[in-house]
Formats: structure tokens, C-alpha cells, sequence
């Protein structure tokens, strides 16, 4: 059975670390325990077996967020790939909620692996920007809300996704006809109990909060894109995304049968962690906190120095006798992250473990590898004028045409 919040209270837990997509924090200052998660959620965990069987259908090497267990949990991923394997295609849906100028390299593992999704099946993407979910979250006014999903928009375009295959909205401006009648087929399935068990909401917070979900839920379904999917109905849905936005989707998935349509599918990734440590995401919210595609090599390169969490020790003679403490260690996380190499990682790993290399190297080298993913992300993002948002994208965006 898919659980809520209620329903873990009843079972007698108290709430020991909080993930939602608000709030995301481990319990007294230590790590997440996604473990944990996966049971509290009931999610699947993703296994080799899984993944495997990716590398069997799309003929290409897993993506390092699969190897390393970045994407570690889903939701019937497997009854997509038994679809696609009869022959059946399915959709990809992602999202963004653009709360700032510029993405952090959080915000870029769902969109990077799901460019990898789309070039390795060939499926159509949906990407919604809920520019309507931040105006309300965060007191954005409308105006700065929209200008924001733009910014936003042309970072995600620079991941590099197939133009011809991927369709952008924002909430404003796409919210209508077949899209809005689902909204209002899933609000009439979900009882205001209901959705303060699944999200918290307190009798506090405004009634825009409350009725939000189902905006977020719809691109679930595929008549919600008549242009796109007309006679489809019975397409199935991917979802990537952070484990922090599987509460939506829970809610969906119970929803989903109630109106005829498959539930959708989930493919959930763990958190790129905060410069501080492994108790939180990389936020938005905490610009100390992010390194930010906008940023210079420079000013990764005093970030890192800066705020990246140490597991080294704290004097040379005790370091080469100890070595790093790599559970902690935030640089290595970084690495495990977007360091390709397996080797080069694992040879990292064994000398800084050993306290042969010290955390000056190791952070210079994050810093090189870091600085060379926004390098590039910098110049794709360029080559994204409005002009190519609205030709070269099937785009939904009114304010831009
Ligand atoms: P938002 O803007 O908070 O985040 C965008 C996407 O990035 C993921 N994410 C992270 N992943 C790894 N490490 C992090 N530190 C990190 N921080 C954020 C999020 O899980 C998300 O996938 N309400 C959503 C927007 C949305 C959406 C969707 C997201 C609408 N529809 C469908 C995913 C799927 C939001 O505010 O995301």
C-alpha cells in the first residue's frame, strides 16, 4: 500500500527526518537514510536486476546515475520496460518550480538522466514549470514568477534535449481545456483529509496551497496534451524526479485508476547534498548552500574551498595516519556524482581513504570537474536566444511569441 504522512503518524513513528518537497532534513544533524525512505514511501528499490535490464533494452552502458545508485528507488518502472518491450512507447514527464534566477546542480541530475531517458527509449517529454506553485510558495509575484520559468526554461533547454520531441509549459500559460478539466477530475478524488495527510497543510496555510496538487498531478496523464497524445489515452508515464516530489505523485498514483488511466511510473534519485553536508539538499533557498550554473570557475573554486564539508582530519600527521572519513566527506560525494572515470574514482577514493592525498587535492580536483560541467553548460546555454525557444522548441509560452 502507497503510505502518507497520516498513516506513518498512526503507525506510531514520530517523523525522525522530514522529506517532502518543501522541507527536506535528516534526523539530529546526520544523514538522510533513504532506506528508510524507501519503506516510510513504499517505493521500490532499484536494483541491478533493473538495470540490467536497461542496458538489455536500449543497447547502451547505464547511465553513471544508475551504476552509482544515484536513481535508487521507482515506481513500477519495471511494468514500463515490460511495456516497452511488447512494443508499447510511454512518455516522459519532469519538472521545475522556478523559485531562482538559475538552476543549481541539483536541479540538474533529474534533467541530465532525463535526457539520457529520452535518448536511450526515444520517447516524448513533457517538462512543466510550475511558475503558479512558486508564486504561491514562495510570494513571487506573478510577473517575476513567469520571468523566472523563462530563465529556468533556457537552462533546461541547454541540457540538450531532442526539440523535436519535447514539449515545455508553463503553469500560467498552459493551465486550460483538456489540461484543466483532469485538475478538476483529480480534485474531486482527493478529500481536504486526504491531502493534509499526504502534505502536512495546516488549517494556516492558504487555500492556493490546498488546491495546487492536482496541477502538478494532471501531466500524469496523457489526454491532458491533446496536441501531442490525442487517442492515446492509454499511454503510460515516466517520471524523473528527487524523491522529495513523490508525495504528488502518491496522491496520483491513487487517483489514476479512479479515472481510467494507468498510474504513473516513478524513477526517484537521492539528493546532491548540500556544500555543508549530507543532512539536506542542495537548496535554492541557501545560496551558501549551491553551487549555481550561473556560477564562475572562480567562484566554485571558493566555494569548494570555502563551505564543501571535510572529511579530512584536522592536522597532516593525523590524516596520514587516519586517513579521510569518506562517509562524510562532501567532495567525494560531488565526484561520485559527475566524475565519469570509475577508475579515477575509485583510485581517489583508496589514496584519500588511505590519507595518501590530503583535501586541498582532492577539492582542486572537484573543482576542475565541476567548473568544466558549467563551462559547458554556459556556452549551450547561450546558443538559447528567445528565438530559439519559441522555433526550434514545441513550446508553450505565451509571453515569449
Ligand atoms: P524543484 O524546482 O524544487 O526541483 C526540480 C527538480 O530537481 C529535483 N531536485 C534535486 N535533485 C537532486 N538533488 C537536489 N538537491 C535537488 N533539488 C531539487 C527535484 O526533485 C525536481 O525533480 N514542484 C516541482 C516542479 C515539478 C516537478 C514535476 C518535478 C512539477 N512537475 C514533475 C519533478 C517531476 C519543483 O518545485 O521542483
Amino acid at each position: 500500500m502507497e503510505k502518507t504522512v497520516a498513516t506513518e503518524e498512526r503507525e506510531g513513528e514520530v517523523a525522525e527526518q522530514v522529506v517532502n518537497p518543501w522541507q527536506v532534513s535528516a534526523k539530529d544533524g546526520g544523514k538522510i537514510d533513504y532506506d528508510k525512505l524507501i519503506v516510510q514511501f513504499g517505493c521500490q528499490r532499484l536494483d541491478e536486476g533493473i538495470i540490467e535490464r536497461v542496458q538489455r533494452l536500449t543497447g547502451r552502458p547505464p547511465h553513471v546515475f544508475l551504476r552509482r545508485g544515484v536513481f535508487f528507488a521507482h515506481r513500477d518502472f519495471n511494468e514500463i520496460l515490460d511495456a516497452y518491450e511488447r512494443g508499447e512507447k510511454f512518455y516522459l514527464y519532469t519538472g521545475r518550480g522556478p523559485s531562482s534566477e538559475a538552476l543549481h546542480l541539483g536541479h540538474l541530475i533529474p534533467f541530465m538522466f532525463t535526457k539520457y531517458l529520452q535518448d536511450a527509449f526515444k520517447v516524448p517529454l513533457v517538462i512543466q514549470l510550475t511558475d503558479d506553485e512558486k508564486c504561491m510558495w514562495k510570494n513571487l509575484s506573478v510577473e517575476e514568477s513567469q520571468r523566472l520559468a523563462r530563465e529556468n526554461a533556457k537552462d533546461i533547454i541547454a541540457c540538450g534535449f531532442d526539440i523535436t520531441r519535447t514539449f515545455i509549459f508553463s503553469d500560467f500559460d498552459y493551465v486550460g481545456g483538456a489540461f484543466y478539466k483532469n485538475m478538476v477530475k483529480v480534485a474531486k478524488c482527493v478529500t481536504y483529509n486526504k491531502v493534509v495527510g499526504i502534505f502536512g497543510f495546516t488549517g494556516e496555510d492558504h487555500i492556493g496551497k490546498i488546491s495546487f496538487p492536482p496541477v502538478q498531478a494532471v501531466p500524469s496523464f496523457p489526454s491532458s496534451f491533446p496536441h501531442l497524445f490525442s487517442g492515446k489515452d492509454k499511454l503510460r508515464c515516466l517520471i524523473p524526479c528527487a524523491i522529495d516530489q513523490d508525495p504528488y505523485f502518491r496522491m496520483t498514483r491513487d487517483v489514476a485508476p479512479r479515472l481510467g488511466y494507468h498510474k504513473p511510473a516513478l524513477i526517484e534519485s537521492s539528493f546532491f547534498p548540500a556544500l555543508q553536508g549530507e543532512t539536506g539538499k542542495m537548496s535554492a533557498s541557501d545560496p551558501n548552500s549551491a553551487i549555481y550554473v550561473t556560477d564562475s570557475g572562480k567562484d566554485i573554486g571558493s566555494k569548494i574551498r570555502k563551505y564543501a564539508f571535510s572529511g579530512g582530519q584536522d592536522s597532516k600527521e593525523k590524516h596520514m595516519k587516519l586517513g579521510a572519513n569518506l562517509e562524510v566527506d562532501i567532495p567525494i560525494k560531488y565526484l561520485g556524482f559527475f566524475l565519469e572515470d570509475d577508475a579515477e574514482l575509485e583510485h581517489i577514493r583508496t589514496e584519500y581513504g588511505a590519507g595518501r592525498l590530503f583535501t586541498g587535492q582532492v577539492k582542486d580536483r572537484l573543482i576542475q570537474v565541476l567548473t568544466e560541467i558549467v563551462e559547458r553548460h554556459r556556452r549551450a546555454r547561450a546558443a538559447v536566444t528567445d528565438e530559439v525557444l519559441c522555433l526550434r522548441f514545441l513550446m508553450y509560452m505565451r509571453y515569449i511569441h
